[in-house]
């Protein structure tokens, strides 16, 4: 499998995000986060749409069901393809969002954020010595049990969640780097041939792309590693 290249557009306007997009014909997936969808609204969504390009909405929602259901609702109506919502809101939050994402729309679990550690996750779930792979795992096997299309997770988990949870469940993953990129603040990264080759369905790739002086060569650069991964 060629695991799917999602360009985050976590910039600060709409018109630099359409600029770079003019770019890059190739590209089929972009990630709509809170910085742009807070600052500009859902019409970036819809212009998006109407280019053809398929939208990752990543607004992470967790909230009682009643108001989940609603902004799950309200993404399907604007065509958006992909959206995210914590495993953490609960059974029945997962459930009214299943309902609501009908089929057309894939739901994906965030299971533990990569800002975590070990330490910090227990002191806000109030449990000492949590492992963190088997809560990731625990949490993502809620998600699919409840009916998401998927999970996303960090380029560490993405081995042991594919052979948890089989063959169909969507992996998306963040933190994909070549050697030469700056990590930012990202600390587990991986390549997109290494994630893509242990499961990963969908690369989720920020910066390398967005500071890239010639985004275009670099986005060619990331497929052709996701290809090279594939069976
Ligand atoms: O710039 P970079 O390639 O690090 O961007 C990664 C994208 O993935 C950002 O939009 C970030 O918000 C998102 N993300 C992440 N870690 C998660 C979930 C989402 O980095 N656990």
């Amino acid at each position: 499998m060629v695991a799917e290249l999602v360009l985050a557009l976590d910039l600060p306007r709409a018109l630099d995000a359409f600029e770079l997009l003019d770019r890059l014909p190739a590209l089929r997936w972009v990630k709509v986060g809170p910085m742009l969808m807070t600052r500009e609204g859902p019409g970036v969504v819809r212009d998006l749409v109407d280019r053809g390009l398929r939208v990752f909405l990543d607004l992470k929602w967790h909230d009682i069901p009643n108001t989940v259901s609603g902004a799950v609702a309200a993404a399907r109506e604007l065509g958006v393809a992909m959206a995210t919502v914590h495993v953490l809101g609960g059974r029945a939050m997962l459930d009214a969002a299943v309902v609501s994402a009908g089929p057309d729309l894939a739901l994906v679990g965030v299971t533990v954020l990569t800002s975590h550690d070990p330490g910090s996750y227990a002191q806000t779930v109030g449990r000492p010595g949590v492992d963190l792979n088997a809560e990731v795992a625990r949490l993502a096997g809620m998600a699919t049990e409840a009916g998401l299309r998927g999970v996303v997770c960090s380029p560490r988990e993405v081995s042991l969640l594919r052979e948890r949870l089989g063959a169909d469940p969507y992996i998306v993953v963040p933190g994909i780097r070549r050697g030469p990129d700056a990590l930012g603040d990202q600390v587990r990264v991986a390549s997109a041939e290494d994630a893509t080759r242990n499961g990963a369905t969908h690369l989720v790739i920020g910066r390398p792309l967005l500071h890239a002086a010639d985004p275009s060569a670099v986005l060619e650069e990331f497929m052709k590693e996701s290809r090279c991964a594939a069976p």
